[in-house]
């Protein structure tokens, strides 16, 4: 596995990915107990001093950029959480930390609820373990079967699916596992990430995901675009994908909200954000 997420983290995906993560468990703690089930976690959080990450200069066009302003509306829980972690770490005139999905998970559940991350990398695993303790359970297993053996838990069920997409068949895994789960748990909430490069890679899916799961359950997906610019180069990421099944009540006005603010803030002339309803 090639992939470190270190090089991407802050980056104008990590952004939006992170502010409709907040919004969803800010609005899932109303109810009862909680599991989140992140199935591909990563190191937990990040030091943007390092300098073989940096060289990437992803977060200085994302993160760094953002904090400089005034954060939109959309985006200002994220920034004010960013601000907030990074005093608490000894930054307080600048970025040097991004907080992960796990260290953003864990900062906002409650005393009912559980968390459980999976990450295969050994690197990354132990720096997550770390960080992690004894708030929640991290597995060094696949992320897809490890999400799939949670349907027994009688808790209300959060996944963060995220993948690294380094395998062709990232796509088809994320269909079945979310087809596996709907049919045990109908009531499961998903928040999936994908990258954006050419439309027909992304067509595909969702074409996939209408024929094995949305016409095969009662369930809804959201999806919600941030085009950095006109997708005229399939080689790039030219944006990225956020599609959520069984959004609670009000998530979906948020997330178009995120979205459109990220595009608008970090994008290129022709940048857009748009969502639709499947
Ligand atoms: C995009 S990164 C995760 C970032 C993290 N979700 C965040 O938002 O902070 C994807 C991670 O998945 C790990 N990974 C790749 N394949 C995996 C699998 N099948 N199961 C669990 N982890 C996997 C990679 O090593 C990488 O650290």
């Amino acid at each position: 596995m090639n992939y470190r997420h270190g090089y991407h983290a802050g980056n104008f995906a990590d952004l939006a990915k992170h502010a409709a993560t907040l919004a969803l468990l800010r609005a899932m703690r109303e109810g009862g107990p909680l599991l989140v089930v992140d199935t591909h976690a990563g190191a937990g959080a990040y030091d943007l001093r390092d300098a073989e990450f940096a060289r990437s200069k992803e977060a200085e066009a994302g993160v760094q950029t953002l904090m400089k302003g005034d954060a939109p509306d959309s985006l200002k829980p994220l920034a004010d959480y960013v601000r907030i972690r990074n005093a608490r770490a000894g930054f307080r005139d600048r970025i040097g930390l991004y907080p992960g999905s796990p260290m953003l998970a864990l900062d906002h559940l409650r005393q009912q609820d559980g968390w459980l991350g999976c990450e295969l990398r050994a690197d990354d695993a132990e720096a997550l373990q770390a960080l992690v303790g004894r708030r929640g359970q991290v597995v060094r297993k696949d992320g897809f079967a490890t999400a799939v053996a949670q349907v027994e838990d009688a808790r209300r069920l959060l996944f963060l699916i995220d993948p690294p997409f380094e395998r062709p068949d990232d796509y088809d895994r994320i269909t079945s596992t979310v087809q596996a789960i709907i049919n045990a748990r109908p009531d499961a909430v998903f928040l999936i990430w994908l990258p954006l490069k050419d439309l027909e890679t992304y067509d595909s899916w969702l074409r996939q995901m209408e024929r094995e799961v949305l016409d095969a359950s009662e369930a809804q997906m959201l999806t919600a675009e941030v085009r950095l610019r006109p997708l005229s180069n399939p080689m790039k990421m030219n944006g990225c994908v956020l599609a959520c099944l069984n959004a609670p009540q009000g998530f979906e006005t948020q997330l178009a909200a995120i979205v459109a603010d990220v595009a608008a803030a970090l994008g290129e002339d022709g940048a857009s954000g748009r969502l639709r309803e499947l």
